[in-house]
């Protein structure tokens, strides 16, 4: 395994087509979730040759966090679909790494056990699926559990439409009702070792983070229709800001105007997302955003980034633009559904071995020496 290509292409083979697809699509056209790959390709390098580079620094800093080198796990809905160990094992292979990792509401293992599992920063992302009194109670848990702080996501006003999930079947395959499953059951009898593996598992897993006052750990039927009714408003950022201490990082952002609104609102960070492409389809790629941004924020709060991000030279070029560190998503899900814990380590490996091998090719000692004299940026980028 050279690349997160590979990775993907592994993931591909080992979990059944609906799963893969909800790892690896987008919305609607897929135009952004294309374009979030491609405005890497449109920068390019301008290196400083006969510069020998020894003992390159890829450490950073993000909100007081020393991490090993500028790439931290975003959170990613359903790991525990991917791989039974989910979470835990990315949280693990993160803290091996020497990065974060952000844990999604989303998520099948207890936010107290994917804490432990690593020595590293951990953040926990909240959506208020469940309610407000269900929200109250994860971050009550995420506070006595160590959290190193929260991430807030805000392009989730309802779930974007993945075209590719209800092709698949999957409301149906989440639901209760056998029956309804019978029609999608052929494709999953065709991964038998993944199959086995998920039934070991329990099944379809329960919300551990999401638990409903007097029912227990929220059952997830209906993603889209759950997300809809919970959507998070600069108002429910206020009320959890008085409810958490530590930082906020407020996650998907695209314009300079939010970035001003959400430092206002008291952030800590933001990071210029589109979720991956998997929300309102057409919007920029984030690295194109990120100029905009940065320059918004004019160093009041760190600036991350998210979106398209498949090798190290990606996270170098998002630094010279200004960002603190990258989040990915794809680039480690890929390898936690391949191989779950060794194939989030592989991923993670893969990455930071590009980052300083780009650093060295580029005549740069440091992350922190990165700038936009290493880049050159499209002319219709320029303005920015
Ligand atoms: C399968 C999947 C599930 C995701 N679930 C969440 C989530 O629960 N909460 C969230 O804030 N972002 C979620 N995201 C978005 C990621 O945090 C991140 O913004 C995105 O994956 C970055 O793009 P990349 O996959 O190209 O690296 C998800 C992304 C994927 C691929």
């Amino acid at each position: 395994m050279v690349n997160i290509e590979d990775l993907r292409r592994i993931a591909h083979a080992r979990v059944p087509k609906a799963v893969f697809d909800y790892l690896d699509g987008g919305a609607e056209a897929e135009l952004t979730l294309a374009e979030n790959i491609r405005a890497f390709r449109e920068v390019t390098f301008r290196p400083r040759g006969a510069i020998a580079v020894h003992d390159c620094n890829l450490k950073t800093n993000v909100l007081g966090y020393e991490i090993a080198f500028p790439a931290m796990l975003a959170p990613v809905g359903y790991s525990r679909l991917m791989h039974p160990e989910g979470e835990v094992a990315a949280a693990r292979a993160a803290g091996e790494a020497g990065t974060g990792y952000v844990l999604s509401t989303i998520s099948g293992h207890k936010l107290e056990n994917v804490r432990s599992a690593s020595a590293g920063p951990v953040f926990y992302q909240l959506y208020l699926l469940g309610g407000r009194n269900a929200a109250e109670g994860g971050l009550e848990r995420a506070r006595k559990a160590g959290f190193s702080g929260l991430v807030i996501t805000v392009d989730t006003a309802v779930a974007g439409m993945r075209e590719r999930d209800p092709r698949n079947g999957m409301k149906e395959l989440m639901g209760s009702s056998v029956l309804a499953k019978l029609p999608y059951a052929g494709k999953f009898l065709s991964h038998p070792g993944w199959l086995l593996a998920f039934l070991l598992d329990g099944g379809m897993p329960k919300l551990e983070n999401i638990i409903i006052p007097g029912e227990g750990p929220m059952k997830l039927l209906d993603v889209a229709a759950a997300l809809a009714e919970s959507t998070v408003t600069w108002e429910d950022l206020h009320w959890i800001r008085e409810l958490w201490n530590g930082p906020i990082i407020v996650k998907g952002i695209l314009t300079g105007d939010d970035a001003r609104r959400a430092i206002d609102e008291g952030a800590a960070a933001v990071v210029v997302s589109n979720h991956g492409g998997r929300q309102l389809d057409s919007v920029s790629p984030s690295l194109r955003a990120l100029p905009e941004v940065v320059a918004a924020v004019n160093g009041r709060i760190e600036v991350l980034m998210d979106g398209g991000v498949r090798r190290g030279s990606d996270i170098v070029k998002a630094l010279c633009l200004g960002a603190r560190a990258v989040l990915i998503g794809r680039a480690y899900a890929y390898g936690l559904a391949a191989a779950g814990h060794a194939g989030v380590t592989r991923a993670l490996q893969i990455l930071r071995a590009d980052v300083e091998r780009t650093l060295r090719l580029l005549g740069c000692g440091s992350v922190a020496e990165l700038n936009r004299s290493y880049i050159e940026i499209p002319a219709a980028w320029a303005r920015l």
